[in-house]
């Protein structure tokens, strides 16, 4: 044998489609395609003024050296203020672990609560990196479907019949507002959530990237319920709020002793988050509220574009997402009429559809079987592009010539009809 064989884990070990689509996007770019590119979650946005004043005066400053793991105790203690000045949450800083965005704490979550064997239940479709997390700790995974007709909210009768029935249930991932369908769980959901959990040896990580992005009403967070900080990991980023996904930057909010846990993670594989980008998300909270919400009505207006677009074609069946920059529409009709599977048609848009010109999206099944059917949006490029965007998948799926050419050479795509 020339080479050690990689672990089980490794061999199996799947990613975020977004990043894949992304690089053949860029390519295609670089070969002078003109992509309207709404694959990956990321903003448009130039991160907020302050940000970005802040990160360059804490690298002439010298902040340039290791720091406390948990996260410096100065922006700690800012997290807490803020979090209950936006939430209404009354936490501490004991209670604020700063992280390299929000998607290692799924890791981190999973190492501090899970054994091999328990079980894990998981509202479908879901982010593409909860699963290989849970895998790595041997978790067995439970779904539960989100339906376009309950508007993707959670279903509180999977959620009693898993802890239930489930012999080593043990943990739920709850993802509010969600990607990719931009459902919202209720305060019912909620209270009816905090119900089934407060009391029972049930982990709940709370994953709300999206906590500025709620379109209709306030942003809830299950942290609000009574109890509910006892069981709960609830994490938030800098990413899509502050327009800082490259910065690297996020931070969780648990009882101090999952804290002091977490800390401990981040102190054995990170050592810590870089203070200079710690000291710029300390200056956006502190003083970019102003410049975010600005940004998040841009966003708003942006989805209200799309829907409002993706609503005129024909076979569309389209939600109005309550939450996130992501529309979900139900292409499941178009499918069966071209024969493609969904991601096979995101993929013919990008790559078969047209010489010269393409649009990146995510088929729904990136997002687990659940997806299936569906088209994930996002809505990263300006909004004349969106129309753009609308207008050539309107167009492209007239085109049944062009798929079956698409399909002949990538028959993995090819749906039976
Ligand atoms: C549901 C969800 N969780 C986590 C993340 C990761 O965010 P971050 O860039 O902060 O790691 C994303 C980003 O798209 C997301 O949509």
């Amino acid at each position: 044998m020339s080479q050690p064989t990689l672990s089980l884990f490794a061999s199996g070990l799947t990613g975020e489609t977004a990043f894949d689509v992304l690089a053949i996007a860029k390519k295609l770019k670089a070969t002078g395609k003109d992509v309207i590119e709404l694959q990956i979650g990321d903003s448009p946005f130039n991160s907020t003024k302050n940000a970005l004043v802040s990160g360059v005066n804490a690298i002439n400053q010298g902040m340039t050296h290791y720091c406390p793991s948990p996260g410096l105790p100065s922006f700690r203690e800012t997290i807490a203020k803020n979090y209950f000045k936006e939430f209404g949450v009354k936490i501490g800083p004991e209670n604020v672990t700063v992280g390299p965005g929000a998607k290692v704490f799924e890791q981190f979550f999973c190492e501090a609560f899970l054994n091999p064997g328990d079980a894990v239940l998981v509202f479908s479709p879901q982010f593409p990196t909860y699963k290989p997390n849970l895998e790595r700790r041997g978790a067995k995974i439970v779904y539960s479907s989100l339906k376009q007709e309950n508007q993707f909210r959670p279903n509180l009768k999977d959620v009693e019949d898993f802890i239930n029935n489930e012999p080593k249930a043990k943990a739920i991932f709850l993802n509010s507002p969600h990607n990719p369908t931009g459902g919202v769980a209720t305060e019912d959901d909620m209270k009816g959530l905090a119900k089934l959990i407060v009391g029972k040896n049930i982990a709940l990580f709370s994953d709300e990237p999206y906590c500025h992005m709620v379109w209709k009403g306030k942003h809830l967070t299950p942290l609000a319920q009574p109890g509910m900080l006892d069981h709960t990991v609830a994490v938030y980023t800098f990413s899509k709020s502050y327009s800082m996904s490259g910065w690297r930057l996020g931070y969780a909010i648990s009882d101090p002793k999952v804290a002091e846990i977490i800390g401990k993670m981040i102190n054995t594989s990170l050592s810590c988050v870089p203070p200079i980008v710690q000291l710029a998300g300390q200056a956006a909270i502190e003083n970019d509220d102003n410049e975010r919400d600005e940004v998040m009505k841009k966003f708003h207006k942006k989805v209200e574009i799309l829907v409002r677009e993706l609503e005129k074609v024909p076979g569309v069946k389209v939600l109005m997402p309550v939450g996130t920059f992501y529309v979900f529409p139900d292409v499941s009709a178009i499918c069966d009429e071209l024969g493609i599977v969904s991601h096979g048609l995101a993929m013919y848009l990008l790559e078969g559809a047209d010489e010269n010109k393409g649009v990146a999206c995510l088929g729904g099944e990136c997002f687990g079987e659940a997806g299936k059917g569906f088209l994930r949006f996002s809505c990263a490029e300006p909004d004349e592009r969106l129309i753009e965007a609308v207008a050539f998948f309107a167009d492209a799926i007239k085109r049944q010539d062009r798929v079956n050419a698409y399909l002949e050479k990538n028959p993995k795509y090819r749906k039976n009809r």
